[in-house]
């Protein structure tokens, strides 16, 4: 079956995450064989570059970009977007190395990709959501869970996004979408790069859909969530948001101040 338009790329961005990417990368190319995988290591102290290096070396469809040191989940994603874009790919993935976004769902998220929403247009990204009807989560502490519902709550607020799940890391995107965003211009490290990006698309005019999925929590290595994470998504979606509503009030025609006639 083919599952997407065109040539998919999944990008996997990964730091200390040799206890869980082998087993990732297997059950990805089982479930998707024919998509290709950009491992973006950087430059894991566990050896997690070499591992995956491994695996490039017997399968030709796996790629490893290793960059200099830890510089956050955005930068990684925007080096991998870069790769994937200069390479000609069509649809580029974003996944977790560490199981916690299954590869057997990957499928429906492509599939999605294909299904006309209103007025016949395809949509350029697809979001695996764990906050629609039939998302969920398996085994995360309540307070990761609360976490993530109050940020989403957050993010609806500030930047008006319809989007049950605007934080989420498994994501498929047209490559024509990607390419007219301006990505040099993105700046979030942590975590709020995925509501970043979401932003961007939905107010460059691009389709956004969620699919619901199941996100079950990693058994093996540790999350890279920090306090650091939380405040820069924190005052990032607060700027986005006050600019949003800046921009509202000027679009409005906010009566200039007449120039006095002397
Ligand atoms: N290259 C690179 N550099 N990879 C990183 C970095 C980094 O600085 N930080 C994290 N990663 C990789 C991890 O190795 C893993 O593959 C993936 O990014 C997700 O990191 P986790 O640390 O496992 O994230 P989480 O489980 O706490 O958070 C999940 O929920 C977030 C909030 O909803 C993820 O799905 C995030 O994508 C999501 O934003
Ligand atoms: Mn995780």
């Amino acid at each position: 079956m083919s599952v997407a338009p065109g040539r998919v790329l999944v990008v996997v961005p990964t730091y200390d995450e040799a206890l869980t990417l082998p087993g990732t990368l297997e059950r990805l190319r089982a479930a998707v064989p024919d998509a290709d995988v950009l491992v973006v290591d950087d430059a894991s102290p566990d050896g997690t570059g070499d591992l995956a290096d491994a695996v490039a070396a017997s399968d030709p469809a796996v790629h490893v970009l290793h960059r200099t040191g830890k510089d956050g989940l955005g930068a990684a994603y925007v080096a991998g977007f870069g790769w994937a874009l200069g390479r000609g790919y069509d649809v580029v993935v974003e996944m977790d190395a560490d199981g916690s976004h299954q590869p057997e769902q990957l499928p429906r998220l492509l599939a999605a990709l294909a299904v006309p929403g209103p007025g016949g247009v395809l949509p350029v990204l697809v979001i695996g959501s764990r906050w629609v009807p039939g998302g969920q989560v398996e085994n995360w502490p309540w307070h990761r869970e609360l976490l993530s519902r109050g940020g989403n709550a957050y993010v609806r607020f500030a930047l008006g996004l319809r989007l049950g799940d605007a934080t989420a890391g498994f994501r498929a995107y047209r490559a024509s979408a990607l390419r007219a965003l301006d990505l040099a211009t993105v700046a979030s490290h942590g975590y709020c790069f995925q509501v970043d990006m979401a932003w961007r698309v939905a107010r460059a005019g691009g389709g956004v859909v969620e699919v619901p999925i199941t996100f079950v929590e990693r058994t093996a290595g540790r999350s890279k969530m920090s306090r650091a994470i939380v405040t820069e998504a924190l005052w990032r979606v607060t700027a986005w948001g006050v600019r949003r509503r800046v921009e509202q009030v000027r679009a409005l025609g906010c009566p200039r101040p007449r120039a006095r006639v002397r």
